[in-house]
């Protein structure tokens, strides 16, 4: 290996800097140039290429101690649909994309990508590279921690403290008042920042995707709660459940989730509690990487470099039972993604609480 690309791509988070500062590190040291792609593969496939070349000096400060990504990323729903510089949008076909792809790798010579990315992500981004006929690595990140084959993706644990801390704040105001606060979680169809969060915030009652709830078991948690003397609780929702009627697509501001927790304050509210709702929203995906998604973002940066030291392409990096190991792109496409398992020890602990998961 001579020359490497780095991208990210799909929604931020904190800890991608980190992961790019430690891809851009361990190649370096190796003798190695490494390009950034701007704004994810958008720098490949748009006219004029976005890129530049890394250098050790662009980490000086501060930018591995922020949040977001000093490459840029898209989201975009419609994979096929690009921005053009006169503000209007333009749309390609699979080939289009794909030969602009190549000829923007070919262009800036690189050997292989190091693509950090969540599930859909790689998805996508892996079927430009092998039409391209270039290698690649991925590195795991999503604050929904869902992706496949690793116990754990950047930017988490950032998004789980930063839960954690807002119900410690939600708390002392709920307790003050003598309110039912409910606080909804992103995670998309995986609950595994609602449940974690809730733990570690000691909440009352979480909700999550994967396990089915009634109404009646919320209320009669609070109402419980109420007879112990309790004045006031936390409520987690996961954006992604459903309402107890089955409901499951809420849209707030053009986002696909969100907005479920309307439904339980005007619920709650209803039944005589006093209730308000707290929707986090994007704060959870920013703020300074906690150590954890440092560490977690070195580790997965230094492996994805050696594994293209020895030629290991077409590897996702992964973290297992505490050691940084790798998968197969193919394998990590088959898993697709991975939800909180109902049997697993996040659920035991919660329900051994008494917090409220569901039947
Ligand atoms: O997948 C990460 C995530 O933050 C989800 O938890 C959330 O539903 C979604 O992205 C929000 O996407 P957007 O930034 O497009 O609103």
């Amino acid at each position: 290996m001579k020359r490497i690309g780095i991208l990210t791509s799909g929604g931020d988070c904190s800890g991608l800097n980190a992961a790019i500062r430690a891809v851009v590190f361990s190649a370096i040291e190796r003798g190695w140039e490494v390009y950034g792609i701007h704004n994810a593969t958008n720098g490949l496939i748009l006219r004029p290429l976005a890129y530049h070349k890394m250098s050790l000096s662009e980490f000086e400060f501060p930018f591995a101690t922020l949040g977001g990504t000093m490459l840029g990323t898209t989201n975009q729903g419609n994979p096929n649909v690009f921005p053009t510089s006169d503000g209007k949008t333009e749309k390609l076909t699979d080939e289009e994309i794909v030969e602009r792809f190549k000829e923007g790798v070919e262009e800036l010579g690189l050997e292989a990508l190091v693509v950090i990315g969540g599930d859909g992500s790689m998805n996508i981004v892996s079927r430009y590279c092998q039409a391209a006929g270039v290698a690649m690595v991925g590195i795991p990140k999503t604050i929904d921690n869902d992706a496949p084959g690793t116990d754990l993706a950047i930017g988490f644990a950032t998004a789980r403290s930063v839960v954690a801390d807002a119900l410690d704040k939600l708390n002392t105001t709920g307790g003050s008042h003598h309110r039912v606060m409910v606080v909804e979680v992103m995670g998309r169809g995986a609950g595994h920042l609602a449940l974690e969060s809730a733990i570690a915030g000691f909440a009352d009652v979480a909700l999550i995707p994967e396990i089915p709830y009634t109404y009646e078991g919320v209320l009669n948690k609070l109402k419980q709660m109420n007879a112990k003397g309790c004045t006031h609780s936390l409520v987690v929702i996961a954006e992604g459940i459903k309402s107890p009627e089955g409901k499951n697509s809420f849209s707030v501001n053009g986002r696909t989730f969100g907005g479920i927790s309307e439904y339980f304050v005007d619920r709650l509210s209803k039944d005589g509690f006093n209730v308000r709702g707290n929707v986090l929203g994007h704060i959870q995906r920013s703020g300074t990487p906690v150590a954890v998604d440092r560490i977690l973002a070195s580790s997965f940066g230094v492996h994805a470099v050696e594994l293209l030291a020895q030629n290991k392409t077409n590897r996702v990096v992964a973290h297992q039972n505490g050691k940084i190991t790798d998968i197969s792109l193919e394998e990590a496409l088959k898993i697709g993604n991975s939800p909180v398992d109902p049997n697993g020890e996040m659920v035991h602990v919660a329900r051994n609480l008494g917090i409220y998961v569901g039947e």
